[in-house]
Protein backbone atom coordinates (compact mmCIF):
# COMPACT_ATOMS: atom_id res chain seq x y z
CA UNK A 1 0.00 0.00 0.00
CA UNK A 2 2.96 2.63 1.26
CA UNK A 3 4.75 1.67 -2.04
CA UNK A 4 1.65 2.30 -4.58
CA UNK A 5 0.59 5.48 -2.56
CA UNK A 6 3.96 6.75 -2.99
CA UNK A 7 4.06 6.59 -7.07
CA UNK A 8 0.51 7.94 -6.98
CA UNK A 9 1.72 10.69 -5.02
CA UNK A 10 4.70 11.32 -7.52
CA UNK A 11 2.30 10.78 -10.43
CA UNK A 12 0.85 14.03 -9.05
CA UNK A 13 4.03 16.03 -8.66
CA UNK A 14 5.24 15.47 -5.27
CA UNK A 15 9.02 15.23 -4.00
CA UNK A 16 8.36 11.43 -2.26
CA UNK A 17 10.78 10.27 0.48
CA UNK A 18 10.43 6.83 1.46
CA UNK A 19 11.78 4.96 4.36
CA UNK A 20 10.73 0.95 4.95
CA UNK A 21 12.22 -0.92 8.22
CA UNK A 22 12.68 -4.23 5.84
CA UNK A 23 15.72 -4.09 3.72
CA UNK A 24 14.41 -6.39 1.43
CA UNK A 25 11.28 -4.23 0.71
CA UNK A 26 13.49 -1.26 0.08
CA UNK A 27 15.34 -3.36 -2.65
CA UNK A 28 12.39 -4.48 -4.06
CA UNK A 29 10.70 -1.25 -4.43
CA UNK A 30 14.10 0.41 -5.92
CA UNK A 31 14.52 -2.12 -8.42
CA UNK A 32 10.35 -1.87 -9.22
CA UNK A 33 10.01 1.49 -9.46
CA UNK A 34 12.98 2.87 -12.02
CA UNK A 35 10.16 4.71 -13.86
CA UNK A 36 10.07 7.43 -11.04
CA UNK A 37 13.31 6.65 -9.17
CA UNK A 38 14.31 10.57 -9.44
CA UNK A 39 10.87 12.01 -7.60
CA UNK A 40 11.43 9.00 -4.76
CA UNK A 41 13.88 9.41 -2.32
CA UNK A 42 14.43 5.85 -1.25
CA UNK A 43 16.39 6.12 2.65
CA UNK A 44 17.90 3.64 4.37
CA UNK A 45 17.49 4.87 7.93
CA UNK A 46 14.58 6.82 9.66
CA UNK A 47 17.06 9.56 10.13
CA UNK A 48 17.90 10.02 6.58
CA UNK A 49 14.27 9.68 5.79
CA UNK A 50 13.46 12.77 8.32
CA UNK A 51 16.23 14.86 6.89
CA UNK A 52 15.19 14.46 3.43
CA UNK A 53 11.92 16.16 4.02
CA UNK A 54 11.04 19.49 3.96
CA UNK A 55 10.03 21.57 6.89
CA UNK A 56 6.85 21.52 8.51
CA UNK A 57 7.62 18.02 7.13
CA UNK A 58 4.44 15.96 6.60
CA UNK A 59 4.56 12.08 7.14
CA UNK A 60 2.09 9.55 6.24
CA UNK A 61 2.30 5.99 8.07
CA UNK A 62 1.02 2.97 6.56
CA UNK A 63 1.82 0.18 8.77
CA UNK A 64 -0.25 -2.85 10.44
CA UNK A 65 -2.90 -1.07 13.22
CA UNK A 66 -2.29 -1.33 16.64
CA UNK A 67 1.36 -1.38 18.51
CA UNK A 68 3.18 -0.89 15.15
CA UNK A 69 1.52 2.63 14.33
CA UNK A 70 2.90 3.64 18.33
CA UNK A 71 6.55 2.36 18.01
CA UNK A 72 6.81 4.21 14.46
CA UNK A 73 5.24 7.13 15.75
CA UNK A 74 7.72 7.04 18.94
CA UNK A 75 10.46 5.96 16.17
CA UNK A 76 9.88 9.76 14.39
CA UNK A 77 8.91 12.28 17.44
CA UNK A 78 12.00 13.04 18.61
CA UNK A 79 13.54 13.31 14.97
CA UNK A 80 10.26 15.85 14.16
CA UNK A 81 10.45 19.62 15.42
CA UNK A 82 7.46 22.04 16.31
CA UNK A 83 4.14 22.13 13.79
CA UNK A 84 5.60 18.99 11.53
CA UNK A 85 2.62 16.36 10.99
CA UNK A 86 2.55 12.64 10.97
CA UNK A 87 -0.70 11.63 9.17
CA UNK A 88 -1.99 7.38 10.25
CA UNK A 89 -3.25 6.14 6.79
CA UNK A 90 -3.71 2.75 8.36
CA UNK A 91 -7.02 0.81 9.51
CA UNK A 92 -6.45 2.23 13.18
CA UNK A 93 -9.45 1.87 15.59
CA UNK A 94 -10.84 5.35 16.20
CA UNK A 95 -10.01 5.50 19.75
CA UNK A 96 -6.84 5.20 19.11
CA UNK A 97 -6.36 7.79 16.39
CA UNK A 98 -7.90 10.65 19.65
CA UNK A 99 -5.18 9.19 21.92
CA UNK A 100 -2.31 9.40 19.27
CA UNK A 101 -3.70 13.18 18.22
CA UNK A 102 -3.66 14.58 22.26
CA UNK A 103 -0.69 12.85 22.49
CA UNK A 104 1.32 14.41 19.57
CA UNK A 105 -0.72 17.70 19.75
CA UNK A 106 1.61 17.62 23.64
CA UNK A 107 4.01 17.57 21.48
CA UNK A 108 3.52 20.06 19.50
CA UNK A 109 3.15 17.98 16.82
CA UNK A 110 0.21 17.99 14.26
CA UNK A 111 -1.92 14.57 13.77
CA UNK A 112 -4.44 13.19 10.95
CA UNK A 113 -6.05 9.90 11.17
CA UNK A 114 -6.80 9.01 7.75
CA UNK A 115 -9.31 6.01 6.67
CA UNK A 116 -7.90 4.87 3.29
CA UNK A 117 -9.79 2.24 1.22
CA UNK A 118 -9.84 0.75 -2.11
CA UNK A 119 -6.73 -2.03 -1.53
CA UNK A 120 -3.53 -1.64 -3.33
CA UNK A 121 -5.37 -0.46 -6.43
CA UNK A 122 -6.86 2.53 -4.74
CA UNK A 123 -3.49 3.60 -2.91
CA UNK A 124 -1.94 3.29 -6.68
CA UNK A 125 -4.69 4.98 -9.20
CA UNK A 126 -6.72 6.86 -6.46
CA UNK A 127 -8.37 5.68 -2.89
CA UNK A 128 -10.90 7.08 -1.20
CA UNK A 129 -9.99 9.07 2.31
CA UNK A 130 -11.47 9.88 5.03
CA UNK A 131 -9.98 12.36 7.12
CA UNK A 132 -10.07 13.21 11.12
CA UNK A 133 -7.71 15.76 12.68
CA UNK A 134 -7.56 19.69 13.06
CA UNK A 135 -8.34 22.06 9.43
CA UNK A 136 -4.55 23.28 10.43
CA UNK A 137 -3.21 19.52 10.33
CA UNK A 138 -5.18 18.89 6.99
CA UNK A 139 -4.15 22.16 5.73
CA UNK A 140 -0.61 20.77 5.49
CA UNK A 141 -1.62 17.98 3.18
CA UNK A 142 -5.54 18.75 1.84
CA UNK A 143 -4.54 19.41 -1.80
CA UNK A 144 -1.87 17.17 -2.45
CA UNK A 145 -4.59 14.13 -0.74
CA UNK A 146 -7.19 15.70 -2.84
CA UNK A 147 -5.21 15.37 -6.02
CA UNK A 148 -4.39 11.52 -4.95
CA UNK A 149 -7.76 10.40 -3.85
CA UNK A 150 -9.87 9.46 -6.29
CA UNK A 151 -12.44 11.48 -8.24
CA UNK A 152 -16.42 11.53 -8.18
CA UNK A 153 -17.95 13.74 -11.46
CA UNK A 154 -14.75 15.85 -10.96
CA UNK A 155 -14.77 15.98 -6.98
CA UNK A 156 -12.00 14.72 -5.03
CA UNK A 157 -13.04 11.69 -3.05
CA UNK A 158 -10.72 13.31 -0.05
CA UNK A 159 -12.22 14.98 2.80
CA UNK A 160 -11.48 16.39 6.38
CA UNK A 161 -14.56 15.23 8.33
CA UNK A 162 -13.82 15.87 12.13
CA UNK A 163 -11.94 15.55 15.32
CA UNK A 164 -8.58 12.86 15.04
CA UNK A 165 -10.73 9.94 15.55
CA UNK A 166 -13.45 10.66 13.11
CA UNK A 167 -11.84 10.02 9.56
CA UNK A 168 -11.28 6.32 11.65
CA UNK A 169 -14.43 5.97 12.79
CA UNK A 170 -16.32 6.97 9.38
CA UNK A 171 -13.64 4.44 7.83
CA UNK A 172 -14.48 1.82 10.49
CA UNK A 173 -18.37 2.05 9.49
CA UNK A 174 -17.32 1.86 5.86
CA UNK A 175 -15.96 -1.56 7.03
CA UNK A 176 -18.68 -2.69 8.46
CA UNK A 177 -21.07 -1.94 6.31
CA UNK A 178 -18.68 -3.29 3.20
CA UNK A 179 -19.15 -6.90 5.49
CA UNK A 180 -22.80 -6.86 5.46
CA UNK A 181 -22.86 -5.98 1.76
CA UNK A 182 -20.51 -8.56 1.27
CA UNK A 183 -22.33 -11.39 3.21
CA UNK A 184 -25.58 -10.21 1.41
CA UNK A 185 -24.13 -11.08 -2.02
CA UNK A 186 -22.66 -14.30 -0.89
CA UNK A 187 -26.25 -15.24 0.57
CA UNK A 188 -27.72 -13.89 -2.89
CA UNK A 189 -25.17 -16.24 -5.05
CA UNK A 190 -25.82 -19.67 -2.52
CA UNK A 191 -29.41 -18.90 -2.91
CA UNK A 192 -29.05 -18.56 -7.08
CA UNK A 193 -26.94 -21.76 -6.36
CA UNK A 194 -28.79 -23.99 -4.01
CA UNK A 195 -32.44 -22.86 -4.45
CA UNK A 196 -32.18 -22.27 -7.93
CA UNK A 197 -29.45 -24.36 -9.43
CA UNK A 198 -27.63 -22.25 -11.14
CA UNK A 199 -23.92 -22.52 -11.93
CA UNK A 200 -21.17 -19.96 -10.64
CA UNK A 201 -20.67 -18.39 -14.27
CA UNK A 202 -24.45 -18.18 -14.82
CA UNK A 203 -24.79 -16.52 -11.04
CA UNK A 204 -21.87 -14.22 -12.43
CA UNK A 205 -23.50 -13.07 -15.77
CA UNK A 206 -26.88 -12.49 -13.29
CA UNK A 207 -24.44 -10.01 -11.41
CA UNK A 208 -23.06 -8.75 -14.28
CA UNK A 209 -26.80 -8.21 -15.46
CA UNK A 210 -27.62 -6.71 -12.18
CA UNK A 211 -25.38 -4.03 -12.34
CA UNK A 212 -27.19 -2.80 -15.13
CA UNK A 213 -29.74 -0.94 -12.31
CA UNK A 214 -29.68 0.36 -8.93
CA UNK A 215 -27.22 -3.15 -7.81
CA UNK A 216 -24.33 -1.66 -9.84
CA UNK A 217 -21.77 -1.85 -7.78
CA UNK A 218 -17.79 -2.54 -6.97
CA UNK A 219 -18.47 -5.73 -4.67
CA UNK A 220 -21.51 -6.39 -7.23
CA UNK A 221 -19.05 -6.07 -10.11
CA UNK A 222 -15.71 -8.01 -8.73
CA UNK A 223 -18.68 -10.69 -7.63
CA UNK A 224 -19.75 -10.97 -11.51
CA UNK A 225 -15.82 -11.24 -12.20
CA UNK A 226 -15.18 -13.77 -9.44
CA UNK A 227 -18.04 -16.13 -10.44
CA UNK A 228 -16.92 -16.33 -14.33
CA UNK A 229 -13.01 -17.55 -12.99
CA UNK A 230 -11.81 -20.70 -13.95
CA UNK A 231 -9.53 -22.81 -11.63
CA UNK A 232 -6.73 -23.89 -13.83
CA UNK A 233 -6.14 -26.30 -11.64
CA UNK A 234 -9.37 -28.15 -11.22
CA UNK A 235 -11.00 -27.07 -14.55
CA UNK A 236 -13.98 -26.19 -12.72
CA UNK A 237 -15.14 -22.83 -10.86
CA UNK A 238 -12.40 -21.43 -8.62
CA UNK A 239 -15.20 -20.64 -6.04
CA UNK A 240 -15.65 -24.32 -5.45
CA UNK A 241 -12.09 -25.30 -4.74
CA UNK A 242 -11.97 -21.96 -2.27
CA UNK A 243 -12.41 -23.44 1.52
CA UNK A 244 -15.80 -21.89 3.16
CA UNK A 245 -13.98 -20.04 5.93
CA UNK A 246 -13.86 -16.20 6.16
CA UNK A 247 -11.45 -14.71 7.69
CA UNK A 248 -11.39 -11.06 8.84
CA UNK A 249 -8.61 -8.42 10.17
CA UNK A 250 -11.59 -6.38 13.10
CA UNK A 251 -12.85 -3.59 11.78
CA UNK A 252 -16.02 -5.15 10.87
CA UNK A 253 -16.46 -6.39 14.61
CA UNK A 254 -15.00 -2.75 15.64
CA UNK A 255 -18.19 -1.32 13.77
CA UNK A 256 -20.61 -3.89 15.49
CA UNK A 257 -19.27 -3.04 18.80
CA UNK A 258 -19.70 0.75 18.07
CA UNK A 259 -23.03 0.12 17.55
CA UNK A 260 -23.99 -1.31 20.15
CA UNK A 261 -22.12 0.84 22.92
CA UNK A 262 -23.92 3.69 21.02
CA UNK A 263 -27.12 1.59 21.79
CA UNK A 264 -27.80 2.43 17.42
CA UNK A 265 -29.65 -0.99 15.99
CA UNK A 266 -27.72 -2.29 13.25
CA UNK A 267 -28.48 -6.34 13.30
CA UNK A 268 -27.24 -6.63 9.66
CA UNK A 269 -23.52 -5.64 10.37
CA UNK A 270 -23.61 -7.71 13.41
CA UNK A 271 -25.08 -11.24 11.45
CA UNK A 272 -21.80 -9.92 8.84
CA UNK A 273 -19.63 -10.37 11.45
CA UNK A 274 -21.25 -13.68 13.62
CA UNK A 275 -21.72 -15.27 9.81
CA UNK A 276 -17.90 -15.33 9.69
CA UNK A 277 -17.46 -16.69 12.86
CA UNK A 278 -19.81 -19.14 12.02
CA UNK A 279 -17.91 -19.85 8.67
CA UNK A 280 -14.87 -20.70 10.61
CA UNK A 281 -17.05 -23.87 12.63
CA UNK A 282 -16.41 -25.87 9.53
CA UNK A 283 -15.96 -28.98 11.19
CA UNK A 284 -18.80 -28.48 13.18
CA UNK A 285 -21.35 -27.53 10.22
CA UNK A 286 -19.64 -30.57 8.44
CA UNK A 287 -20.38 -32.81 11.14
CA UNK A 288 -24.13 -31.06 12.09
CA UNK A 289 -25.32 -31.56 8.39
CA UNK A 290 -25.97 -35.22 8.54
CA UNK A 291 -27.64 -34.90 12.13
CA UNK A 292 -29.89 -31.92 11.73
CA UNK A 293 -32.88 -32.32 10.48
CA UNK A 294 -33.12 -30.18 6.66
CA UNK A 295 -36.38 -28.54 5.32
CA UNK A 296 -39.28 -30.68 4.72
CA UNK A 297 -40.63 -28.29 1.51
CA UNK A 298 -37.67 -28.25 -0.87
CA UNK A 299 -40.08 -26.91 -3.30
CA UNK A 300 -40.77 -23.75 -1.75
CA UNK A 301 -39.21 -21.45 -4.38
CA UNK A 302 -38.18 -17.72 -5.53
CA UNK A 303 -36.65 -16.53 -8.66
CA UNK A 304 -33.64 -14.10 -9.61
CA UNK A 305 -36.02 -10.92 -10.13
CA UNK A 306 -37.39 -11.82 -6.23
CA UNK A 307 -33.84 -11.86 -5.54
CA UNK A 308 -33.03 -8.90 -7.16
CA UNK A 309 -34.90 -7.05 -5.21
CA UNK A 310 -34.54 -8.65 -1.76
CA UNK A 311 -30.68 -7.61 -2.69
CA UNK A 312 -31.24 -4.17 -3.37
CA UNK A 313 -33.51 -3.72 -0.48
CA UNK A 314 -31.23 -4.94 2.19
CA UNK A 315 -28.42 -3.28 0.92
CA UNK A 316 -30.42 0.04 1.27
CA UNK A 317 -31.08 -1.08 4.72
CA UNK A 318 -27.20 -1.54 5.76
CA UNK A 319 -26.06 1.37 4.49
CA UNK A 320 -29.35 2.89 6.88
CA UNK A 321 -27.75 1.26 9.39
CA UNK A 322 -23.78 2.46 9.15
CA UNK A 323 -24.91 6.07 8.54
CA UNK A 324 -27.32 5.76 11.56
CA UNK A 325 -24.28 4.64 13.63
CA UNK A 326 -22.21 7.21 12.18
CA UNK A 327 -24.94 9.97 13.27
CA UNK A 328 -24.81 8.91 16.60
CA UNK A 329 -21.13 8.58 17.11
CA UNK A 330 -20.82 12.19 15.46
CA UNK A 331 -22.93 13.34 18.46
CA UNK A 332 -21.30 11.74 21.29
CA UNK A 333 -17.86 12.25 20.19
CA UNK A 334 -18.66 15.75 19.29
CA UNK A 335 -17.60 15.74 16.05
CA UNK A 336 -19.37 17.80 12.98
CA UNK A 337 -19.91 14.85 11.03
CA UNK A 338 -21.38 15.62 7.50
CA UNK A 339 -22.90 12.25 5.94
CA UNK A 340 -23.89 13.29 3.00
CA UNK A 341 -19.96 14.17 2.17
CA UNK A 342 -19.20 10.81 3.99
CA UNK A 343 -21.13 9.20 1.43
CA UNK A 344 -19.45 11.32 -1.38
CA UNK A 345 -15.93 10.53 -0.70
CA UNK A 346 -17.41 6.83 -1.13
CA UNK A 347 -19.01 6.96 -4.79
CA UNK A 348 -15.07 6.22 -6.63
CA UNK A 349 -11.82 4.64 -5.04
CA UNK A 350 -13.66 2.84 -2.29
CA UNK A 351 -14.68 -0.63 -2.04
CA UNK A 352 -18.76 0.27 -1.10
CA UNK A 353 -18.35 2.40 -4.17
CA UNK A 354 -21.91 1.75 -5.52
CA UNK A 355 -24.55 3.51 -7.18
CA UNK A 356 -27.23 4.07 -4.46
CA UNK A 357 -24.42 6.05 -2.68
CA UNK A 358 -25.75 9.02 -5.39
CA UNK A 359 -29.25 8.37 -3.67
CA UNK A 360 -27.43 8.77 -0.69
CA UNK A 361 -25.55 11.98 -1.52
CA UNK A 362 -29.00 13.27 -2.99
CA UNK A 363 -31.11 12.00 0.71
CA UNK A 364 -28.53 14.00 2.87
CA UNK A 365 -28.09 16.89 0.85
CA UNK A 366 -32.18 17.36 0.92
CA UNK A 367 -32.47 16.73 4.68
CA UNK A 368 -28.96 17.13 6.36
CA UNK A 369 -30.94 16.03 9.58
CA UNK A 370 -32.49 13.15 8.13
CA UNK A 371 -33.22 10.59 11.30
CA UNK A 372 -33.13 7.22 9.06
CA UNK A 373 -32.30 6.61 5.43
CA UNK A 374 -35.04 4.38 5.14
CA UNK A 375 -37.45 7.65 5.06
CA UNK A 376 -35.52 9.42 2.39
CA UNK A 377 -38.25 9.55 0.00
CA UNK A 378 -36.07 8.36 -2.92
CA UNK A 379 -35.03 5.20 -0.85
CA UNK A 380 -38.34 4.43 0.75
CA UNK A 381 -40.17 4.36 -2.46
CA UNK A 382 -37.26 1.93 -3.81
CA UNK A 383 -38.08 0.08 -0.85
CA UNK A 384 -41.86 -0.09 -1.68
CA UNK A 385 -41.05 -1.38 -4.80
CA UNK A 386 -38.75 -4.05 -3.79
CA UNK A 387 -40.93 -5.46 -0.66
CA UNK A 388 -42.58 -8.32 -2.79
CA UNK A 389 -40.09 -9.79 -3.91
CA UNK A 390 -38.09 -9.33 -0.83
CA UNK A 391 -40.27 -10.59 1.14
CA UNK A 392 -40.90 -13.93 -1.12
CA UNK A 393 -37.31 -14.32 -1.21
CA UNK A 394 -36.68 -14.38 2.82
CA UNK A 395 -39.38 -16.72 2.60
CA UNK A 396 -38.75 -19.49 0.36
CA UNK A 397 -35.14 -19.74 1.45
CA UNK A 398 -36.41 -19.80 5.00
CA UNK A 399 -39.10 -22.79 3.90
CA UNK A 400 -36.06 -24.59 1.45
CA UNK A 401 -33.37 -24.09 4.60
CA UNK A 402 -31.15 -21.89 2.62
CA UNK A 403 -29.30 -19.77 5.26
CA UNK A 404 -29.80 -15.93 4.63
CA UNK A 405 -29.15 -14.16 8.11
CA UNK A 406 -28.31 -10.76 6.54
CA UNK A 407 -31.28 -11.20 4.34
CA UNK A 408 -33.84 -12.24 6.73
CA UNK A 409 -32.18 -9.46 9.46
CA UNK A 410 -32.47 -6.93 7.01
CA UNK A 411 -36.02 -7.29 6.16
CA UNK A 412 -36.91 -7.75 10.27
CA UNK A 413 -34.64 -4.10 10.63
CA UNK A 414 -37.04 -2.71 7.91
CA UNK A 415 -40.46 -4.18 9.29
CA UNK A 416 -39.15 -3.27 13.18
CA UNK A 417 -38.47 0.28 11.86
CA UNK A 418 -41.65 0.86 9.95
CA UNK A 419 -43.57 -0.64 13.13
CA UNK A 420 -45.14 1.94 15.36
CA UNK A 421 -46.05 -0.49 18.25
CA UNK A 422 -43.38 -2.94 19.11
CA UNK A 423 -44.01 -5.83 21.73
CA UNK A 424 -41.29 -4.02 23.91
CA UNK A 425 -45.11 -3.45 26.07
CA UNK A 426 -44.88 -7.45 27.05
CA UNK A 427 -40.77 -6.95 27.52
CA UNK A 428 -41.63 -4.05 29.91
CA UNK A 429 -44.30 -6.14 31.85
CA UNK A 430 -41.61 -9.32 32.35
CA UNK A 431 -38.88 -7.02 33.37
CA UNK A 432 -40.83 -5.72 35.79
CA UNK A 433 -42.69 -9.04 37.20
CA UNK A 434 -39.71 -11.03 38.09
CA UNK A 435 -37.29 -7.34 38.55
CA UNK A 436 -39.35 -4.99 39.21
CA UNK A 437 -38.00 -2.74 37.13
CA UNK A 438 -40.68 -0.34 36.46
CA UNK A 439 -42.46 0.92 33.54
CA UNK A 440 -43.68 3.92 31.66
CA UNK A 441 -47.70 4.18 30.89
CA UNK A 442 -48.74 5.58 27.49
CA UNK A 443 -51.62 7.22 28.89
CA UNK A 444 -50.15 8.99 31.76
CA UNK A 445 -46.59 9.95 32.49
CA UNK A 446 -44.33 8.30 35.50
CA UNK A 447 -42.88 4.76 36.31
CA UNK A 448 -45.63 1.98 37.43
CA UNK A 449 -45.43 -1.48 38.71
CA UNK A 450 -47.88 -3.90 37.65
CA UNK A 451 -49.89 -6.02 40.59
CA UNK A 452 -48.55 -8.71 40.01
CA UNK A 453 -49.97 -9.60 43.46
CA UNK A 454 -46.99 -10.65 45.24
CA UNK A 455 -45.90 -13.51 42.82
CA UNK A 456 -43.67 -10.89 41.06
CA UNK A 457 -40.80 -11.12 43.69
CA UNK A 458 -40.54 -15.00 43.77
CA UNK A 459 -39.20 -17.78 42.44
CA UNK A 460 -39.86 -18.42 38.94
C1 LIG B 1 -10.79 -1.21 2.08
C2 LIG B 1 -10.90 -2.53 2.84
C3 LIG B 1 -9.65 -2.85 3.63
C4 LIG B 1 -9.87 -4.04 4.56
C5 LIG B 1 -9.53 -5.36 3.89
C6 LIG B 1 -9.55 -6.51 4.90
O1 LIG B 1 -11.65 -0.35 2.32
O2 LIG B 1 -9.87 -1.12 1.25
O3 LIG B 1 -11.99 -2.40 3.76
O4 LIG B 1 -9.33 -1.69 4.42
O5 LIG B 1 -9.01 -3.97 5.63
O6 LIG B 1 -10.48 -5.57 2.93
O7 LIG B 1 -10.77 -6.52 5.56
P1 LIG B 1 -11.20 -7.79 6.51
O8 LIG B 1 -9.99 -8.70 6.65
O9 LIG B 1 -11.55 -7.17 7.83
O10 LIG B 1 -12.31 -8.46 5.80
Amino acid sequence: MGRNLALNLADHGSRVALYDPWPEAREAFAASSSAQVDSLALTASLQDFVAALARPRRIILLVKAGDAVDAQITALTHLLDAGDLIADAGNSHYRESERRGARLAAQGLQFLGVGLSGGEAGARKGPSLMVGGSPEAYALVENTLRQVAAKADGESCSALLGGDGAGHFVKMLHNGVEYAAMQLIAETYQALRAHLALEPAEIGAVFARWRQGSLDSYLTGITAEILSHEDSASGGPLVDVILDKAGQKGTGLWAAKAALELGVPAPTLLEAVSARALSMLKEEREAAEGRLAAASRPEATTDVADLEQALLASMICVYAQGFAVMAAGAREFGWDLDLGRSASVWREGSILKARLLDAIVAAYGADPALPNLLVAPALSDMLARAQDGWRRAVAALALHGTPAPALGSALAYYDSYRCGRLPADLIQAQRDFFGAHGFERIDRPGSFHGDWGGQGSNDP
